[in-house]
């Protein structure tokens, strides 16, 4: 049976955190993984977390919701990913502690680029005081402090991001290891055939 595992993406909003689990979840699928789920705030928050706002109760209850769905996907072989600011740590290591093979990804990205790229206009509502306790602005984010893997998304091309969640599940030998020349050859084979 396929390993499951949960792929934990934290960082500010804007930051690439769906971009980069699209895209995982895309090169897992392409390896023939068959049992592939994303759980995404902006998703999840219009059905199973619909009743919740952004007060630190309602944030801690929108992970605590997603991380018993991540726990039950992991443990019965599902490649999960989440994608979610989840901006308290402590919140978070509780999804570390539930999930099977916890790993959590920090996306990192400077305030800066963000508030220039804003494709969603939220910073530029929260900087005017429109939205108030924006994560970044005037509401917390903790940094992880140990996160298994750190991206920075404006140094780094989506496909180098996803390069490295890749390698380290090769490492952690929860897919197996496929590289370039093994696909290539794959290819060549079946086209020879
Ligand atoms: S979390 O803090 O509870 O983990 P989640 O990832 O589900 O947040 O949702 C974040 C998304 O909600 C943001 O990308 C943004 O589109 C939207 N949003 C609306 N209000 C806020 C706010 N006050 N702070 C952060 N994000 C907000």
């Amino acid at each position: 049976m396929q390993e499951g595992f949960v792929i934990w993406f934290t960082g500010l909003s804007g930051s690439g955190k769906t971009t980069l689990a699209r895209e995982v979840e895309r090169k897992l699928r392409a390896r023939g993984m068959r049992y592939v789920q994303r759980l995404d705030g902006d998703v999840v928050r219009q059905d199973l977390t619909r009743d919740l706002g952004f007060s630190k109760e309602d944030r801690d209850e929108n992970i605590h919701r997603v991380t018993f769905v991540a726990e039950l996907l992991s443990k019965n072989g599902v490649a999960t990913t989440c994608a979610f600011i989840s901006p308290y740590r402590e919140a978070r290591e509780t999804a570390r502690a539930r999930g099977h093979n916890f790993i959590e990804v920090y996306v990192e990205c400077p305030l800066a680029t963000l508030i220039e790229r804003d494709p969603k206009g939220l910073y530029k509502k929260a900087l005017s005081g429109e939205i108030k306790g924006f994560t970044g602005i005037d509401d917390p984010y903790e940094p992880p402090k140990n996160p298994e893997i750190v991206v920075h998304t404006d140094l780094e091309t989506v496909e180098e991001s996803t390069a490295k969640v890749i390698a380290f599940l090769e490492q952690s030998g929860l897919i197996s290891i496929e590289n370039d020349s093994i696909a290539s050859a794959r290819v060549f084979v079946a086209e020879g055939e």
